[in-house]
């Protein structure tokens, strides 16, 4: 719902433009790409791989669209409006394409493209390539064929193992990808569509690409996966072959990576958030204690409908559980308003979840109907101004929640992984605390950036905090509570 709150789990509603600076000894081939990202980190992290692939080839990032000799929209589809957002860019570059003399590729990649397929390349025929996200690791044999006539890459195939590193935008903190695609079939949600069915990564892989982080200086990596908690498909956890990976196997493999001094993932499903993991997270001192797990509705019928799998009292017991461990913990989610036949008093309930939970932070959304999906057929549509509305007075409430909830900070003297210069006052350096809160304080972010330092923090905004730093802290990652002083 908001800029800084959305940035943590979503590029914004703007997007995202790569920007990485030109890495050393690498022979060029004088071509110029530009990846614009829409959507979820799924998408930054595929962004990420496809620009490693592209430098390995010679290519140079440019952050303008106007130097690009290749252009990449990885696209999202989430909601109608994101969607639009990528024709109403696309619309600019191809009017370019047919003004430019000399050879520009537009690629459209990610969840629409995967959606749209063969639609996109006629409707804006100016492309040459519509990639799904599977094909990420691929972008370069794509530009290849693309020479001779447009390519449409959207047949479900096997993720390849990437072979080269992705190119990070940050070199402190990193995406790791654990499983790809999603198996639920949530009734409003295109994203089985677009990203198939889940495939995961082996354990090794995972584990020898965190190393490789470890060892580069990176100091923090989020596992990411749609339902990161559910065990890793494919990979066997005994000799027998017939248990899988459970991610709780995943973290307790992993958790040791020499130079990573904090672990978190995204995005939870209740259903898989068993004790067993809520356990490992208040054992393991590198696992922050900061949760994002989406609810969608604190309605049971809605939940049936859409085909989510628990009750707003499981999804609270589960709460109740981190608590028991963690109990300063910092909790996030998904909602949405306006779902097909939600009442006012459903809504409430809604409403009611969010403040008996009392959230850290709630990424809203009023309910847009996608295509493929059931619920978008049903005759029991909520009107566009009621979902507006309800949208309207969720977003109040978690701000008034979120603000109250921040306040638990005030005074304390907390763990910060400097991420840099306050981006609107160089004055300041910027970092987050494990709880995944911005925190801004004087001092030198380009000096400090990747150091732990120990803020005392003052003001606390709704989604971030203000503080003074006090210390540095030694490299290594502190125990569980985080809290150093003031408790
Ligand atoms: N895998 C995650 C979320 C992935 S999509 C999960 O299961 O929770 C991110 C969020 O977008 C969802 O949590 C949901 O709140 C929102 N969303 C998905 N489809 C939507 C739709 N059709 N309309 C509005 N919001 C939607
Ligand atoms: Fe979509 Fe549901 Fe899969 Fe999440 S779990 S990505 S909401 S289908
Ligand atoms: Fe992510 Fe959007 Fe696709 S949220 S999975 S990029 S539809």
């Amino acid at each position: 719902m908001l800029d800084e709150a959305e940035a943590a789990t979503y590029c914004g509603s703007e997007g995202q433009v790569l920007l990485r600076k030109a890495p050393e000894g690498i022979a060029r081939n004088g071509k110029k790409y530009y990846i614009h990202t829409f959507g979820c980190q799924m998408n930054m992290a595929d962004s990420e791989r496809m620009a490693g692939v592209l430098e390995s080839a010679g290519y140079e990032c440019s952050g303008e669209a106007g130097e690009a000799d290749v252009l990449i929209f990885n696209t999202c589809s989430i909601r109608e409006k994101a969607e639009q957002k990528v024709y109403s860019a696309l619309g600019k570059q191809a009017k370019r394409k047919r003004d430019r003399v000399g050879d520009l590729k537009i690629v459209v990649a990610g969840c629409v493209a995967q959606q749209e397929g063969q639609t996109l390349l006629r409707r804006v025929p100016e492309l040459d390539i519509v990639m799904g996200p599977q094909f990420a690791n691929r972008i370069t044999d794509l530009l290849e064929q693309a020479n001779d006539a447009q390519v449409c890459a959207t047949e479900q195939v096997a993720v390849e193992e990437d072979i080269t590193t992705p190119r990070r935008e940050s070199n402190i903190t990193a995406w790791v990808n654990v499983i790809y695609g999603c198996n639920e079939k949530c009734t409003y949600c295109v994203v089985p569509y677009t990203r198939g069915a889940e495939q995961s990564r082996k354990p090794e892989d995972i584990r020898r690409e965190m190393a490789a982080l470890g060892e580069a200086g990176y100091k923090e990596v989020t596992l990411l996966g749609q339902n990161i908690d559910a065990d890793l498909p494919g990979t066997a956890a005994d000799a027998s072959g017939r248990r899988a990976w459970t991610f709780t196997d995943l973290l307790r493999y992993v958790h040791d990576v020499p130079g990573i001094e904090r672990i978190r993932f995204a995005t939870s499903h209740p259903r898989y958030f068993t004790d067993r993991l809520v356990r490992a997270c208040a054992e393991l001192p590198k696992l922050c204690e900061f949760f994002h797990i989406p609810f969608q509705s604190g309605d049971n019928d809605i939940l049936r409908e859409m085909k989510r799998g628990y009750s707003h009292e499981r999804y609270r017991a589960i709460i109740d559980n981190i608590r028991r461990y963690m109990p300063d913990a910092s909790i996030s989610g998904d909602a949405i308003v306006g779902f097909p036949g939600e009442t006012e008093e459903q809504y409430l309930a809604t409403e009611r979840l969010v403040r008996e939970v009392g959230f850290d932070r709630v990424n809203t959304a009023a309910y847009s109907p996608r295509p493929n999906t059931p619920a978008a057929e049903w005759d029991n549509q909520v009107a566009d101004l009621i979902k507006q509305d309800r949208l309207n007075r969720l977003n109040a409430v978690v701000m008034e929640v979120a603000t109250e909830r921040s306040q638990r900070f005030a005074g304390r003297t907390l763990e910060v992984l400097v991420e840099g210069p306050n981006p609107r006052n160089p004055r300041q350096a910027c970092g987050r605390i494990r709880h995944n809160k911005l925190v801004y304080f004087d001092g030198d972010g380009a000096a400090l950036r990747g150091q732990l330092v120990a803020v005392e923090v003052g003001e606390c905004n709704a989604f971030s905090l203000f503080g003074r730093m006090v210390d540095r802290l030694p490299s290594r990652a502190a125990a569980p509570g985080t809290v150093l002083v003031g408790v």
